[in-house]
């Protein structure tokens, strides 16, 4: 896969209010990208605890915390915040935007193992 073909065009530059998550299919799950003082951040859509989606979030900073149970995870990097020295991240994805078009690569970076995790 070259790497042009890594990012697929998820919504157009304007479609996400500063401070908000939106979500959106890319090969065949759902991402959420949120736009924060400017910079775009994309991450798994889906609270690996229990499946909420985390773009309904409220975003606070750099931090989502999931509308059902108040988990944080870092928009950055998916990292769990509730309990960072797990190392325990969901999965976050390169964004770009190319002329108004909002871009995210669908090369996730490997998620560690959410084995840890309480439930
Ligand atoms: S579903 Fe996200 S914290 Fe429970």
């Amino acid at each position: 896969m070259s790497e042009s073909l890594d990012f697929q065009t998820v919504a157009k530059v304007g479609s996400i209010p500063e401070g908000e998550g939106r979500a959106f299919p890319v090969n065949g799950q759902l991402i959420a990208v949120f736009l924060r003082d400017g910079a775009y951040f994309a991450i798994n859509d889906a609270c690996p605890h229990m499946g909420a989606s985390l773009s309904a979030g409220y975003l606070d900073g750099t931090e989502v915390i999931c509308p059902w149970h108040a988990w944080r995870f870092c928009v950055t990097d998916g990292l769990w915040l509730d309990n960072p020295k797990s190392k325990v991240r969901t999965e976050s994805f390169e964004v770009r935007i190319v002329d108004d078009e909002i871009q995210v690569s669908l090369r996730a970076k490997p998620p560690a193992s959410l084995d840890a995790m309480p439930t």
